[in-house]
Formats: structure tokens, C-alpha cells, sequence
């Protein structure tokens, strides 16, 4: 499984520990920078992710930003991606059962280490639920 993983400067650090977890749990991992820690647009890094993961290069993405929420914005410009902002370990399996989200986002500013890594491996043990949800799931278009 291939990880597409990008963030600004405020995700900079954090991006680290996601890595590290997705290197020690063996996916395979773009990671689409920034590689230090000056000052970026977290836009441009939204959709490098959300590009390779709506044109397949990329099985799911991680992004990163000081709340999360910018990141989450950008890539959800990107036909075909379902990015949400996870708070907590729960919002990332509430993410995949119910809204089969493709991008995963990170709040860098408001969690820590063992949050992250909970809230990935959540993440990435959890499935769409299908069902009720897979109609609500594809009314979601692009409208104008
Ligand atoms: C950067 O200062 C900050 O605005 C950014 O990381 C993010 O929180 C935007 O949504």
C-alpha cells in the first residue's frame, strides 16, 4: 500500500513521527515535502497528495498543518477526494466507516505523538461500512 504524505511548516515536525510509523508498519510512502521547516503554502502540499491519491499513484494520503483544516480545504477542492480533519484516534474510524475518506488530515498543533499514532492506526485498520453510507457518500459532487 502506498501513502502519499505532505504538510506545511507547522506539520513539518509531526510529518516525522508519521513516517516513522508508516516505516515501521512497512507501506510504502511518497512523501511530497516539505523537507525542513521554512515557511510554506500548505495548499501546495494539499494537492500534490490529493492529486497522486485521485489519480491512483496513491492508495491514501496523510497531510499535516498547524489545525488541519487548511489542508483539509485544498485537497477537498480535488474531484474524487474525501480528505477529513481527525481530532482524535475516533475521528479517523468514523472517517473510513462512514465516509470512506481517502486523505486523512492532522491537526499539528493541537495533539502529540501517541494521539497520531493511534489516529493512524485507525485509520488504517478501519473500513467503509458501505451500506446506508455508500449512498450518502456518493451524493457527494462537485455542484457548480
Ligand atoms: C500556518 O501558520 C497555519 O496557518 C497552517 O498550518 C494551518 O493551520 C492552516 O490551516
Amino acid at each position: 500500500m502506498k501513502i502519499g504524505v505532505g504538510s506545511d511548516h507547522a506539520g513539518f515536525a509531526f510529518k516525522q513521527t508519521v513516517l516513522a510509523w508508516l516505516e515501521r508498519n512497512r507501506y510504502e510512502i511518497n512523501d511530497f515535502g516539505p523537507y525542513n521547516e521554512e515557511s510554506v503554502d500548505y495548499p501546495d502540499y494539499a494537492r500534490k497528495v490529493a492529486f497522486a491519491v485521485a489519480d491512483a499513484e496513491c492508495d491514501s494520503g496523510i497531510l499535516l498543518c498547524g489545525t488541519g483544516i487548511g489542508v483539509s480545504i485544498a485537497a477537498n477542492k480535488v474531484k474524487g477526494i474525501r480528505a477529513a480533519l481527525a481530532c482524535n484516534p475516533e475521528f479517523a474510524s468514523l472517517a473510513r466507516q462512514h465516509n470512506n475518506a481517502n486523505i486523512l488530515c492532522i491537526p499539528a498543533r493541537f495533539t502529540d505523538a501517541v494521539t497520531i499514532e493511534q489516529t493512524l492506526q485507525n485509520w488504517f485498520s478501519t473500513d467503509f461500512e458501505g451500506g446506508r453510507h455508500e449512498k450518502r457518500v456518493n451524493k457527494i459532487e462537485p455542484c457548480c
